[in-house]
C-alpha cells in the first residue's frame, strides 16, 4: 500500500497505473498500432520543442482560463473521450467529478462504461463523442440521448482505421466477463490486489458494455458487438458530416484531422471547431505527430473555427507550447487514464493539477500574464519541425 497516493508528474501516474492494473487493462490503456511510431512521436515532438524565456517583467497574476466552444473551463485542457472498460469501478463518473471540481470540459465516448444521464449528474460540462456508426436513425437517436442528458457539444471521431496488431501484442479483452470467463484472468489479477479489492468492494465485475448504444428499452451492446457494428457500417461522406451536423444543431467539434484540406473540407461542412488528432498513435501508424501539423491547420483555418489538438501532452509545458502553435484547447487521453487508475477521482484531480502547475510555469517564465498571450515567438522551433500534410508545402518527390 502507498503511503502518500499523491504523484508529481504524469510518468509517475503511469508507472502506479503499471503497478496496480492487471496487465490486460494496462495493455488496452497504453494501445498504440503496429509499431508504435505515432504514439511515441506524439509526446518526442513536445521535447524537440524549445522554450525561450524571459527573465524580468514577469507577472505576479496569470490567467489561465479560457472558453470552448462558449463553454468556460478554468484550464485550455479538457478531457479526451476515451473507451474506458475495466480501469476502475467508477469509471467515467469518477473523471466527470475530477473535471467538474477542477473547472474543465469532459468529453464521454460513446463506448464509455457508463450511462450518459448517470455521468452528466456529476455536474460536468459534457461533450458526447460519436463514432460513425449503425444506421442514420440510431445515430439520431443516441445525439438525442445525449443532449436530453444535457451534452453542450457533439465530438465526432473520424480518423479510426481499424488497424490491428502491435508488435508488443494486445491484450486479451473477453466478449463478457461472466465469473467462468473472470476465472480464465486470475493469474492477471490475482497479483494487483488493489485493483482487485476496488471492484470486490463495488460488489460487481467489470461488465464490458457500452451502455450509450443501446438502443431505447434494449440491453447494452457488448464493447466488441457495438465494435462490430461500427466495422459494418460504410465511412462518411463529407456530405454525411454537413448531415450529422445539422441533425445536432449544436456546437461540433470534428476529432482527427491531420491535413489542410481535410480541415478546409470540415469547415464546409459546417464545423464549429475541429482536433487536430491521430487518435493517440492508435491507428494509421506512421501519422506525424500532431503537435507538429497543428501551426499549418490553425493558420489555415483558425479564424473561422476553434483549433483544438490532442496526443502526447503530458506536462503543462506541453500545452503552452501547444497554445502558442495555435490551439485554443488541448484534450488528453492516457494522461487521465493513468491518474484514474493510480488515484480514481483524486488521480484525475492530480493529472489536471500537475497540468495546471506546469502551463502556469511556463506563462510566468515567459513573461505573460494571459494563456492567450501564448505564441510562436516563445517557442524554439527546429526548422524541419512543423509539417503542412494536404497543402502546397509538400516535400517534394526525388524521381528515380
Ligand atoms: C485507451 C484509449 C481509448 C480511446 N477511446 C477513444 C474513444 O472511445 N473515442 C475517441 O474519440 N477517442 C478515443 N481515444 C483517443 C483519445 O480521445 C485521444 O485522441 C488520445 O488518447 C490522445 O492522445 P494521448 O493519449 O497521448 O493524450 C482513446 C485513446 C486511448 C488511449
Amino acid at each position: 500500500m502507498l503511503r502518500n497516493p499523491w504523484f508529481e508528474t504524469i510518468a509517475e501516474a503511469q508507472r502506479r497505473a503499471e503497478r496496480r492494473l492487471p496487465s490486460t487493462v494496462y495493455g488496452a490503456l497504453v494501445a498504440g498500432s503496429e509499431r508504435g511510431r505515432t504514439m511515441d512521436e506524439n509526446t518526442e515532438a513536445f521535447a524537440r520543442l524549445g522554450f525561450a524565456p524571459r527573465v524580468v517583467g514577469h507577472h505576479a497574476q496569470r490567467s489561465l482560463d479560457t472558453t470552448v466552444l462558449g463553454v468556460p473551463t478554468s484550464l485550455p485542457v479538457l478531457i479526451s473521450p476515451t473507451g474506458v472498460q475495466a480501469v476502475h469501478p467508477e469509471g467515467e463518473v469518477a473523471v466527470a467529478r475530477a473535471a467538474a471540481s477542477r473547472g474543465v470540459v469532459m468529453g464521454l465516448s460513446s463506448f464509455a462504461s457508463k450511462p450518459v444521464e448517470e455521468v452528466a449528474a456529476t455536474g460536468a460540462d459534457l461533450f458526447f463523442q460519436l463514432y460513425w456508426s449503425g444506421t442514420r436513425a440510431s445515430m439520431v437517436q443516441r445525439m438525442d440521448r445525449a443532449r436530453s442528458a444535457g451534452a453542450k457539444a457533439l465530438i465526432v471521431t473520424l480518423d479510426w482505421s481499424f488497424s490491428n496488431g502491435r508488435d508488443w501484442g494486445s491484450p486479451a479483452i473477453p466478449e463478457r466477463l461472466d465469473l467462468r470467463t473472470a476465472l480464465r484472468f486470475v493469474p492477471d489479477v490475482l497479483p494487483r490486489p488493489a485493483w482487485l479489492w476496488k471492484y470486490l468492494r463495488s460488489g460487481r465485475l467489470p461488465d464490458l458494455t457500452t451502455p450509450n448504444l443501446a438502443a431505447s428499452g434494449s440491453h447494452a451492446p457488448t464493447f466488441f458487438g457495438a465494435y462490430g457494428e461500427w466495422m459494418q457500417t460504410s465511412p462518411p461522406t463529407w456530405k454525411d458530416v454537413a448531415w450529422l451536423r445539422k441533425e445536432w444543431g449544436g456546437p461540433f467539434l470534428l476529432k482527427g484531422v491531420a491535413r489542410v484540406d481535410d480541415a478546409k473540407r470540415a469547415v464546409d461542412a459546417g464545423v464549429s471547431a475541429l482536433s487536430v488528432s491521430n487518435h493517440g498513435g492508435n491507428n494509421l501508424d506512421t501519422t506525424p505527430a500532431t503537435i507538429r501539423m497543428l501551426p499549418f491547420v490553425a493558420a489555415a483555418v483558425g479564424d473561422q473555427v476553434e483549433v483544438l489538438m490532442d496526443g502526447g501532452v503530458r506536462r503543462g509545458g506541453d500545452v503552452a507550447k501547444a497554445l502558442a502553435l495555435g490551439a485554443r484547447a488541448v484534450l488528453i487521453g492516457r494522461a487521465y487514464l493513468w491518474g484514474l487508475a493510480a488515484n480514481g477521482q483524486a488521480g484525475v484531480e492530480n493529472v489536471l493539477d500537475i497540468l495546471r502547475g506546469g502551463l502556469d510555469s511556463a506563462v510566468l517564465g515567459l513573461g505573460h500574464s494571459s494563456v492567450h498571450d501564448l505564441s510562436p515567438e516563445d517557442l524554439v522551433i527546429p526548422p524541419d519541425f512543423p509539417l503542412a500534410l494536404g497543402a502546397a508545402a509538400r516535400v517534394p518527390v526525388v524521381q528515380p
